[in-house]
Parts: structure tokens; C-alpha cells; sequence
């Protein structure tokens, strides 16, 4: 028997419940263990800020997005003693180890940890897929179908209006939510931040594309992409805890511009937080669901400072060293792919 500490950091995504169901349940059912929530991410572990996690208060959260935990993007160790509050937390909550689920920061907050002796495993999630060491993060292929389904509303009313259309959806650091959501929507062009871009590139595609006789357009551009010879832009001032922007409104700038060059009237579409809310897709419930059982399977194995991942088909697990090394990138095999039917 031991007890497992289980929190969600960063932005939220759909199917972090399922993970949290499943660790509860493989833990509790099958290994006798005793699960503690920590409330809103390493807010939570810094404030004591415990629940405990039973069989009955995570029934009937398979399918509800969110997370139940609530979360956060706190960073301990930007924080006054941060560190030796994380440890006194889980001292005075005698964990025994701890499943930390989140993206790069809060698995390299985990990662901290784990160098200082605390028995971690992590669970990698983030909608945006650029996390490494795993194929594919739970929430990202939801965040691709409420954006496809988003492309095919914009496709109809483009093509009654005879506009161009820019739909600017999430993806920070890399181009999987632009690049599968157009290859599924059928863009004419994907804006990666993997591959800067020239407007007058993108506005002489449409143009051939108009005059070939189409009289519509779909551009995907994802928020972290940039003009060729610009660096990444933010509206905004402040920086998170990890020093991360925030993005979004690219959209804008290439409305206004795609119109003026070309003269074809163009509307812009941001999905922001949309991408992230409500229910996960079933592909999504049933990944987030293996993350969680190989995460208590892991603990029971004394798997430590490792994050459990999806390599093909099967659940392994990975050092976290090796899957924080850096973001993982658009794979450019796949852009060439979607290349292919660009107008
Ligand atoms: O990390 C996932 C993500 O959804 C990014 O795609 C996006 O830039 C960011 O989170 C938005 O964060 P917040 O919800 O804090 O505005």
C-alpha cells in the first residue's frame, strides 16, 4: 500500500478526468493504494491544499472535460522557498510518490523533484502534442477535431461569400493542431510556427487558386506562426510563470493583409480556448485512460523520474530528462503531405 499524489498543471485539456479516473481506479482497486488530489497544480502541493481521491468522488468524470483538480501554471521554484514547500507538503501528506500530469513546465517542475528524491512519474498532456518522448499527448487529437469541424462550418459560408477565410487555432511551439485539423479540413495553406512565412507567398497561392476559378479560400495558420524575418508577437505584456507569452491574433494581421494585397475580401476566425473545452473524443478517453493505468503500474514497478508514453501502439514509459529535452516539432514528412493540396 501506497499513498499516490496526483495534481493537473498548465492549461487544461480534455481527458485529464480520465486520467485522473483511471489512476484512482488501478490504484485504489487493484493495489490498495490511498490517492491524494492536490488542488489548481503545484499551487496545491505549495499550499497543502489536499483532497482525497476515492472510488466514489471520480465516478462519472470519464467524459467531462476539465479536471476535476483544477489546475494552474505556478512555477514552485519562481516562488520564495518553493522547493523546500513542495517537500514539506508531501512530507506532512506522507506521499510516497507522486503522478504529476501536465506539459514541458509542469513535468520539469516534476523533473526537479524527482533530481532531489521525490519518487515522481509523470503523464504527459498538452493539446498542442509538442511534448517529446511520446507519439501523441491525450487532448490534442480532441483539440484537432473541434478545429476540423470548425474548418468545415467556415468551408460553406467561404464558398456562399466568395471570401477568404484565416481560422487561427492553438499550437505555441509547433504546427500538429494546424497541420492535422487543415489536412482534415482541407486548407489551401497551414501556417506553422516550424516554417516562417511570406505573406505575398500565401496571397500569390490564393490568387492562382482564384484564378484557376475557385472563388474561396481556408488558411489554418496556428498562433505561434510568424512572418519570415519577424520573431514571435503578443498583444500582450505579461509573461506567464514559465515565461511563456501569450499568443493568439496573428489572425488579425493576416486578414488585413491577404485583403489589402489581393483585394479578395477576407474574414478571421481565432477557436482560442474553444480548442481546449468540453468533452475528449473517444481516441482521447482511451489514451488518457492507458496514461493513468501505466502510471500506477509504473509507481508499483518503482519506474521513477520517468513519463509514461505512447510509442506506436503500446504504453511504455521514458526517462523525463529525454522527453523535456526539447519541444517536439511538426514532423516535416506530414507538412509535405498536407503541402500536396495546397491551392
Ligand atoms: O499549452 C497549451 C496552450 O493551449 C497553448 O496552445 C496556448 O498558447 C496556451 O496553452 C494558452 O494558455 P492560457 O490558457 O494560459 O491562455
Amino acid at each position: 500500500m501506497a499513498r499516490i499524489g496526483i495534481l493537473t498543471g498548465g492549461g487544461d485539456c480534455p481527458g485529464l478526468n480520465a486520467v485522473i479516473r483511471a489512476v484512482v481506479r488501478r490504484g485504489v482497486k487493484d493495489h490498495g493504494h490511498e490517492i491524494v488530489g492536490f488542488r489548481d497544480g503545484w499551487a496545491g502541493v505549495l499550499a497543502g491544499d489536499a483532497v482525497p481521491l476515492t472510488l466514489e468522488n471520480t465516478s462519472g468524470i470519464l467524459h467531462r472535460g476539465g479536471t476535476l483538480l483544477g489546475t494552474s501554471r505556478t512555477n514552485p521554484y519562481a516562488q520564495e522557498s518553493g522547493g523546500e514547500r513542495l517537500q514539506a507538503t508531501l512530507d506532512a501528506e506522507r506521499i510516497d510518490a507522486l503522478v504529476p500530469i501536465g506539459g514541458e513546465d509542469t513535468l520539469g517542475v516534476a523533473r526537479r523533484l524527482s533530481d532531489d528524491g521525490v519518487h515522481v512519474v509523470g503523464v504527459p498532456k498538452t493539446i498542442d502534442n509538442d511534448l517529446g518522448g511520446t507519439d501523441f499527448t491525450f487532448g490534442f487529437q480532441t483539440a484537432v477535431q473541434i478545429a476540423t469541424d470548425a474548418i468545415d462550418r467556415l468551408h460553406s459560408t467561404a464558398e456562399s461569400h466568395n471570401r477568404v477565410m484565416v481560422v487561427e487555432v492553438m499550437g505555441r511551439h509547433a504546427g500538429w493542431i494546424a497541420a492535422y485539423s487543415g489536412m482534415a479540413g482541407g486548407a489551401d495553406a497551414i501556417l506553422v510556427p516550424e516554417r516562417p512565412f511570406d505573406v505575398d507567398e500565401v496571397c500569390d497561392r490564393i490568387r492562382r487558386r482564384h484564378d484557376a476559378g475557385r472563388s474561396f479560400s481556408i488558411i489554418v495558420v496556428a498562433e505561434g506562426a510568424t512572418p519570415t524575418g519577424d520573431t514571435a508577437r503578443s498583444t500582450h505584456a505579461e509573461t506567464d510563470a514559465f515565461g511563456h507569452a501569450r499568443l493568439g491574433g496573428i489572425a488579425v494581421t493576416l486578414e488585413q493583409e491577404i485583403e489589402r494585397r489581393t483585394g479578395y475580401e477576407t474574414r478571421m476566425t481565432i477557436l482560442g480556448h474553444v480548442q481546449r473545452g468540453g468533452t475528449p473524443t473517444a481516441y482521447d478517453r482511451v489514451l488518457a485512460t492507458r496514461f493513468g493505468v501505466a502510471a500506477v503500474d509504473a509507481v508499483a514497478a518503482g519506474q521513477f523520474g520517468r513519463m509514461v508514453a505512447l510509442h506506436a501502439t503500446r504504453i511504455e514509459t521514458v526517462p523525463l530528462a529525454d522527453a523535456l529535452r526539447e519541444p517536439k516539432l511538426l514532423d516535416p514528412e506530414l507538412y509535405a503531405t498536407a503541402e500536396v493540396f495546397f491551392g
